[in-house]
């Protein structure tokens, strides 16, 4: 494995029972990269990094992380690590800082980095508050907190804003932006594809089981989305679509000019089109 690969997985098929959930998946991480699995409910997100962080065995295939078969991960590369899943393994009756410093005790990690992840989490204030009684956002940023206070390499993270409020949502990405900054490698499953957009550098399109498309999401919106349109909305609240062509554009001016143009947006591509038309599904059907 080369060196600067911190993931790869190659050739890996899960089947469970009867349905094969997945098939043939290749991918790769590298330090500072974000890279997001993005694919509706029941694509095989979960089961992915599960198979990854060594918790499921795959039907077939090599998963290696941190140059070590996933199959005999151990404690060595739990170290250099941080999963974020739905099982929070926050002790409740526990307080903010009672829960961070026992991890810090395990990872011998000095209480001035558990003073920087609170800060960093913005939970500084609460850090004596039982972590029962945060909100859901709260909980979600000492879950977070708690994942990445060792430092690791790789840092996992199932469906990490799912549930939260937009501004709780934008604090996560703003976090996850800092800690790729630091060079920290993100593995992150979403189907919000605005999430996916604005945090990864690159996405696997991940459709029952199967990556149908890899790229950043910039090269892939491009790729799928050629013809440009304009939507456009007239003063007799007609809503047009016409795409950029130059009887279109003269149309467009002949209007803007009789002032009968109440709005006009270019359409812009997005990954969910890019979805819709590689799957002829949307990301957020079941
Ligand atoms: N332990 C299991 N036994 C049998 N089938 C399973 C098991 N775990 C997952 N599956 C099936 O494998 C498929 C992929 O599931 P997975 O949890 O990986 O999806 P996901 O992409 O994470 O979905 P979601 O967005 O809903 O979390 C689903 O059809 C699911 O029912
Ligand atoms: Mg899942």
């Amino acid at each position: 494995m080369e060196q600067n690969v911190l993931l790869q997985l190659s050739h890996i098929s899960k089947r469970y029972k009867t349905e094969l959930a997945l098939k043939d998946i290749n991918m790769e991480l590298h330090p500072g990269e974000i890279l997001g699995f993005l694919g509706p409910s029941g694509a095989g997100k979960t089961t992915t990094i599960k198979i990854i962080t060594g918790q499921l065995r795959q039907t077939s295939g090599e998963a290696k992380i941190l140059g070590t078969d996933s199959a005999n991960i151990d404690a060595s590369i739990y170290e250099r690590i941080g999963v974020v899943s739905d099982n929070s393994g926050i002790y409740e009756k526990m307080t903010v800082w009672q829960n961070l410093n026992m991890f810090a005790k395990i990872w011998r990690v000095p209480r001035t980095r558990v003073e920087e992840v609170l800060r960093q989490v913005d939970l500084s204030e609460h850090s004596k508050k039982q972590a029962g009684k945060l909100s859901k956002g709260q909980k979600q940023r000492l879950v977070l907190a708690r994942a990445v206070l060792h430092k690791p390499r790789i840092l996992f993270l199932d469906e990490p804003t799912s549930g939260l409020d937009p501004t709780t949502a934008v604090e996560i990405h703003k976090m996850l932006l800092d800690l790729k900054e630091e060079g920290m490698a993100i593995f992150l499953t979403t189907h919000n594809m605005e999430e996916a957009t604005k945090l990864c550098d690159n996405v696997a399109l991940l459709y029952q089981g199967e990556i149908v498309e890899f790229g950043s999401p910039q090269e892939l919106c491009l790729k799928y989305n050629q013809d440009k349109r304009y939507q456009i909305l007239l003063d007799d609240r007609k809503e047009i679509i016409l795409e950029q062509t130059p009887e279109n554009i003269r149309k467009i001016a002949e209007w803007m000019e009789k002032d009968q143009v109440q709005c006009i947006h270019s359409c812009e591509p997005t990954l969910e089109s890019v979805f819709l038309q590689v799957t002829g599904k949307t990301l957020n059907a079941w």
